[in-house]
């Protein structure tokens, strides 16, 4: 099979690792690419968000399955664009796609399939903004309605800041404060059968002890010891199926990966978000436990025959990946840095230990910083401590100028054990 990748980030480039190690994969390409994948895949240039021009790379490279990676190119419809070409594609319509691309479609979604999630008010004037700030009371929750790569959500005790950002926003979502651990659920879907994966903890503040502002995701590990064994089964039942089966009544099936961003609270387990494609960086441990071939199972959902593949398979090992962002991340990024000490990881920590790029590029022989996000050094053990231990000494290896990552990604359930 023939399989094109779009996006260039660690999500991609875990997508294409575990492609290239599956024997159904016999040409595997990904567009744009980054400095890391070109590894594992054949880069070709694309504008990702120009479903036309993603579609006719498509038909020239012969793909049998596109994967889309990215939020921002679903939402504007590529997949769409992919489908009317006659090739089988891994990611939802830009229509469905909007249980992302707008938090009130996702609200609305919830509430008419009875999905539990925070109460919520959707505001466009600055009295709606008053009255629902004042109607939950702090700590505040205001979120931009549309896409915002995770930076578009605060969460704070000062009303001013709370107010300063939803009046800044066209539309907000103003909700109730979720208490609780979180955890990222994907399910892969072909807009009937449901396949949960499992689940995973993301650290979304850019500092150690959850400080800092939220970030796109600096770290995450699975399994997860301190959850309920019943979790994975009680959120299909309660969140995942029931999505599903509502956007399908609604006429805008949804196909590819849903991903449920859960808080456990006292109360149950809540929805915070959906998300319409793997999460970055939960993706990396993900995939680093799934033991059955990816191809076959991202094929089925784009072909809708989900129903007839085995059981998902996954190792006992653990994983923890740790994201290494750039100077000034999530501010105003500096990108250019030379990195040092990949080939020293590829020498002495794999297979155990790997690193996955997110914003990197070729320069000559050199690998520069390109984005915001990195690398996101991944490693796998017989449990978490290990895989911790393997991730933080791969890490230490790496040299990038004024980078950061944290240091406590996993430790508290690494200890918990
Ligand atoms: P989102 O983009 O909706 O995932 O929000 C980003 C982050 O903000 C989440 O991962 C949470 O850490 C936090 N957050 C969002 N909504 C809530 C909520 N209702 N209560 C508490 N924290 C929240
Ligand atoms: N890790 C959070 C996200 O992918 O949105």
């Amino acid at each position: 099979m023939k399989v094109l990748v779009i996006g260039g980030g660690a999500r991609e480039h875990a997508l294409c690792r575990s492609l290239s190690l599956d024997s159904d994969v016999n040409a595997l390409y990904c567009a744009p690419g980054n400095a890391g994948i070109a590894e594992v895949a054949e880069l070709r240039p694309v504008d990702q968000l120009d479903g036309e021009a993603v579609a006719r790379l498509a038909t020239e490279l012969h793909a049998d399955l596109v994967v889309v990676g990215p939020e921002a190119p679903l939402v504007a419809g590529v997949a769409d664009a992919v489908r009317a070409a006659g090739i089988p594609v891994f990611g939802p319509s830009g229509e469905a796609a909007q249980l992302e691309g707008s938090k009130a479609f996702a609200k609305d979604v919830m509430a008419a399939a009875g999905v539990p999630t925070a109460r919520s008010y959707v505001c466009t004037t600055p009295e709606e903004v008053d009255e629902a700030l004042d109607a939950f009371g702090a700590p505040y929750v205001v979120k931009d309605d549309g896409l915002a790569a995770g930076k578009g959500v605060v969460v704070t005790d000062d009303r001013e800041a709370a107010r300063a950002h939803a009046l800044g926003c066209d539309r907000v979502v103003i909700e109730e404060f979720l208490d609780g651990p979180e955890v990222s659920l994907f399910a892969i879907t072909d807009g009937v059968t449901v396949l949960p994966l499992q689940p995973a903890q993301d650290f979304k503040r850019a500092l150690d002890g959850d400080a800092g502002p939220n970030t796109g995701g600096m770290g995450a590990y699975s399994p997860l010891p301190w959850a309920d064994p019943k979790l994975v089964d009680e959120v299909m039942a309660s969140v995942l199926q029931p999505t599903v089966d509502e956007l399908r009544h609604r006429g805008t099936p949804f196909s590819g990966l849903l991903y449920a961003g859960l808080a456990i609270t006292s109360r149950g387990t809540r929805v915070i978000e959906f998300n319409a494609r793997f999460g970055d960086p939960e993706t990396q441990v993900v995939l680093a436990r799934l033991r059955t071939p990816l191809a076959s199972v991202l094929l089925g959902a784009a072909n809708g025959t989900l129903d007839s593949l085995p059981p998902l398979s996954w190792r006992e090992d653990a994983a923890v990946t740790v994201v290494i962002a750039s100077h000034n991340y999530p501010e105003t990024p500096r990108t250019g840095d030379p990195i040092t000490g990949l080939a020293e990881v590829a020498a002495q920590d794999a297979p155990h230990a790997y690193v996955l790029h997110a914003g990197t590029r070729a320069e000559g022989d050199a690998v520069v910083s390109a984005g915001g996000r990195v690398l996101s050094v991944t490693a796998t053990g017989s449990d978490l401590a290990e895989a911790r231990d393997r991730a933080y000494k791969a890490v230490a290896r790496i040299g990038l100028d004024g980078s950061q990552y944290r240091t406590d990604i996993a430790a508290k359930a690494a200890e918990s054990r």
